[in-house]
């Protein structure tokens, strides 16, 4: 229960609320001038001070700074019989919680404390989670040791400094989340908020009103003012999830918040300043949507004064090894199961794979494996690749051999096998090879003949510059 200090030179009134609280079970001390209130403070903490404003020649606002000084996370709550509202003022911009005058009844006393104490638990909690964020987004949860990314990481860090928008982009479940986060937490804004806002999960009238707020009665059903994600943000940082996903016309209104730092509500005249680093991702080409007239381009050029490209996974094939130690240790963790690792073959299998789902999808294969998994390592029997949703590659290529009524010819389902074993591999043909159990001499042979063609920067590199 919550320790409280009563301070006030009237016996009676003390005993009398020092009674009612130790009743209610706070624990409580009493104090009946300055010094002995400097002594307490010096000698145990307290959660709340209740202080009287007149104390026996020391004012009250001094005891008010005294204990921000000694005890800044307690609250203070004044009492005076001298209501004046310039002290009630100066009291509540000084720090004090809450201000009681007298008489009072010990009803309302107990009220007003216990939503002083409560107001102090929240602060608590968000200065914890403040505290905490920095280590889920740390640079340190980015896990992975291949040259991509320790490229990726550098420009990171460098430019979390700066105030810079930056860009991220790089495809689904690549990290850019993490790496905006990443962003923020290691910023100057670090100790203000983090606002995240996903473009693509609401439509426009929704969007707005999620990022810039709106006024009562700005349309049907606003019944109430709300803040947006913008001034939510206000010194911290706004993360733009998707932001390739929103009309034109909320860009627009983006485009403005990013030149005058300033906007206005939904429905709403008054125009509110804002200071928010903006940090955005997409897994689509800005440029190529420029292009195609559908994404402003004045709006991409704001955005984009720093870029930052996620690599996928594939090409980072080294980091696979690590990822999957994390992972394994990650959820033997949760579910209780102790784990020593992988078996070499099932990391075979997992550092052969292309992973369009890229590292979400690793995490949700592992995830899986660590659950089936009977002994002490995972095994290529725990691992089902390449069947969760976040696998398909948006071509909608099956790998099971389906015959169409009409038939088919056997050399086309044979021409979708290896096109299909390849594009697993990365096109990584000895690998592919292996998957149709058959030597890598045979596979070139049907690349040929089948005349399956392969992604130029896979055309038979010579062995010495390979890229
Ligand atoms: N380098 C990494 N180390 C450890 N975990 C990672 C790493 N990169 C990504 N992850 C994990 O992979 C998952 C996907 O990451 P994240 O959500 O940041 O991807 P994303 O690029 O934002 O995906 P989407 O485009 O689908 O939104 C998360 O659980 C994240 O913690
Ligand atoms: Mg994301």
């Amino acid at each position: 229960m919550a320790r409280i200090l009563i301070a006030d030179d009237h016996t009676a009134l003390r005993r009398g609320i020092a009674e009612r609280l130790s009743d209610r079970g706070y624990g409580v001390q009493e104090a009946s001038n300055g010094s002995e209130v400097i002594e307490r403070l010096h000698a145990s903490a307290f959660d709340a001070v209740l202080a009287d404003l007149r104390l026996g020649g020391a004012d009250g606002l001094d005891v008010l700074r005294t204990a921000a000084a000694l005890q800044p996370s307690a609250v203070v709550v004044l009492m005076t019989a001298f209501g004046s509202v310039d002290t009630a003022v100066e009291a509540m911009r000084s720090g004090a919680a809450d201000f009681l005058t007298k008489p009072f009844g010990l009803d309302e006393l107990e009220l007003r404390l216990a939503n002083a104490l409560d107001v102090r638990r929240a602060r608590h909690e968000i200065q914890y989670l403040r505290h905490t964020q920095p280590d889920i987004y740390s640079v340190d949860r980015i896990i992975g040791a291949s040259g991509a990314l320790a490229r990726t990481m550098a420009i990171v860090r460098k430019v979390a400094g700066s105030q810079a928008t930056v860009l991220i982009q790089g495809e689904t479940g690549t990290g850019k989340e993490l790496v905006a986060g990443a962003i923020h937490h290691n910023s100057s804004r670090a100790a203000r908020s983090f606002v995240k806002v996903n473009c693509a999960a609401l439509q426009e009238n929704l969007l707005e009103s999620e990022l810039f707020g709106h006024e009562r009665g700005a349309f049907t059903g606003a019944d109430r003012q709300r803040i947006g994600r913008f001034e939510q943000a206000d010194g911290g940082s706004l993360f733009l999830d998707e932001v390739a996903d929103m009309s034109l016309s909320t860009q627009a209104k983006i485009l403005r918040v990013l030149q005058e730092h300033e906007l206005e509500r939904l429905g709403g005249t008054r125009t509110i300043r804002v200071d928010v680093r903006l940090i955005a991702a997409t897994n689509r080409s800005l440029a190529d949507m420029v292009a195609a007239g559908e994404f402003r381009e004045d709006l991409y050029y704001r955005l984009n004064v720093v870029s930052i490209d996620v690599p996928p996974l594939r090409e980072r094939k080294e980091d696979i090894p690590l990822l999957v130690e994390s992972f394994v240790r990650r959820y033997s963790g949760e579910i209780g199961k102790p784990l020593d690792g992988v078996r070499a073959d099932a990391l075979k299998l997992l550092t052969r794979y292309h992973w369009p789902g890229n590292i979400r999808e690793l995490e949700n294969t592992i995830e899986r494996a660590v659950l089936l998994a009977d002994g002490r390592l995972v095994t290529s029997d725990d691992l089902v690749i390449g069947t969760s949703d976040s696998a398909t590659d948006g071509q909608g290529h099956p790998a099971a051999v389906r015959i169409p009524p009409a038939g088919v010819p056997l050399e086309e389902i044979e021409r979708q096998a290896v096109t299909e074993a390849l594009r697993m591999c990365n096109w990584v043909q000895k690998d592919a090879a292996e998957l149709l159990s058959i030597s890598p001499r045979v596979i070139n042979y049907k690349i040929k003949i089948l005349g399956i063609r392969l992604p130029r920067r896979h055309r038979s590199l010579p062995l010495s510059a390979a890229s």
